[in-house]
């Protein structure tokens, strides 16, 4: 049984996977599920780190008890507050009712908030240290990476990093948990969908986050989210560090609406040029197909972004307003932008769309192209302009 929990030395894995719940935060799709990772440390004095879902905490239970039978649990370690971790807080409480939680000021006003729960607390500051026997813990405050409660617990005694929601990604763990047990090819694209969309907007605390942790000598990662890290540690902090710079590849995401299929024309007018141009990565979404979730993580993955809307009731076509929210909500940036539109009697979705880019503060590549009803020669030729100039600029960065 121990080998099939077992972290490193007393650690262990007692997380859950959800293969039921379609939205993740009701927004985000989950086609592979989501894991809730939660850590047993067994030592002389017993921890857990985080809890799960409180959909789950039947099955927590168990696997609680598989490990340590009926002995107490000394403390609760409350990296972060989010429901899907903080969800069974107060069921923990009610069966091990003299456990002390560790948090810090920050999280035990979400804990009354949330869960009712008072009682005996022990309040960390930023690199306080707490021993279990053989284990030494020090805490890490991160604010912002996710909430501003969050924070990091670092095991010196066998170099694992409970970091919450970072390094996380979503996927259900398909029998083992660790990376050198699984198939992990899932797990990258579902890494980047996680971070971009849930993580996105908060790249500054990422950084900093990073920075306070470079130091460390960590041999494993715990996040809250998909698989416990240990031969991938260089990579999966290298995916999280680019994408919190919003660094990105060259390529382009062309995005657009189309109610009858004009529109469209533009899309794939630019999208062939930009290849004939020898622009490898093109990736197109109509907006009312892709989920926003798979578009926002091309944008955080390609330096171009390409954005056409029709005109509609004299604003931009609303999926792709909504989606234009979705970027600024984000800050992203650095991004090279061009912008196409169309209308059928009054014009509006091009001069609204270059208002996202004043607000994105995104370089403007070329000229806005704008087209009445349909496509003719001079609206295909001013497409490929586009194109051109959207080759050329990302050219100049090789
Ligand atoms: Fe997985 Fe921010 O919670």
């Amino acid at each position: 049984m121990e080998q099939k929990t077992k972290v490193k030395g007393n650690i262990h894995y007692v997380g859950v996977n959800d293969r039921v719940k379609h939205r993740f935060e009701a927004m985000w799709p989950l086609p592979y599920g989501v894991s809730y990772n939660s850590y047993l440390i067994d030592d002389e004095i017993v921890a857990l780190v985080d809890t799960v879902d409180i959909c789950y905490f039947e099955v927590y239970l168990r696997k609680i008890k598989q490990v340590i039978g009926d002995k107490p649990i000394n403390y609760l370690i409350i990296n972060h507050m989010e429901p899907d971790h903080s969800g069974s807080i107060r069921l923990i409480k009610q069966h091990y009712p003299d456990i002390v939680i560790v948090g810090n000021k920050q999280t035990f006003g979400m804990i009354e908030g949330f869960y009712g729960v008072t009682g005996e607390r022990y309040v960390v500051k930023d690199g306080d240290f707490l021993s279990l026997g053989h284990h030494k813990l020090r805490f890490y405050l991160t604010p912002m990476v996710h909430w501003p409660e969050t924070m990091m617990t670092f095991d010196e005694t066998e170099g694992v990093l409970f970091s919450g929601d970072a390094f996380g990604c979503f996927g259900a763990l398909d029998g083992g948990f660790l990376d050198t047990r699984i198939n992990l090819d899932k797990y990258w694209g579902e890494m980047v969908r996680y971070y971009s969309n849930i993580v996105g907007k908060y790249g500054s605390p990422v950084q900093k986050a990073l920075q306070k942790l470079g130091g460390l000598p960590i041999s494993a990662i715990c996040s809250t989210h998909g698989p416990v890290w240990t031969e991938n540690i260089a990579k999966v902090v290298g995916i999280y560090d680019r994408l919190s710079r919003y660094d990105a590849d060259e390529g382009v995401v062309i995005v657009y609406g189309s109610m009858y299929g004009n529109t469209e024309q533009m899309a794939e007018t630019i999208a062939a040029e930009l290849s004939a141009q020898g622009i490898r990565n093109i990736v197109m979404h109509n907006v009312t197909k892709s989920h926003p979730s798979y578009i926002i993580a091309d944008i955080f993955r390609y330096k171009g972004l390409i954005v056409g809307a029709p005109t509609y009731s004299n604003q931009v076509f609303p999926e792709v307003d909504s989606l234009l929210s979705k970027i600024l909500l984000r800050e992203v940036k650095g991004r090279y932008l061009g912008i196409f539109g169309s209308f059928t009697w009054a014009g509006a979705a091009v001069k609204r769309m270059a208002e996202f880019a004043e607000k994105s503060k995104f370089e403007v590549v070329g000229d806005p192209v704008e087209m009445k009803q349909a496509m003719n020669d001079i609206t295909y030729t001013h497409c490929e302009n586009l194109a051109r100039a959207m080759a050329d600029r990302l050219k100049k960065d090789r």
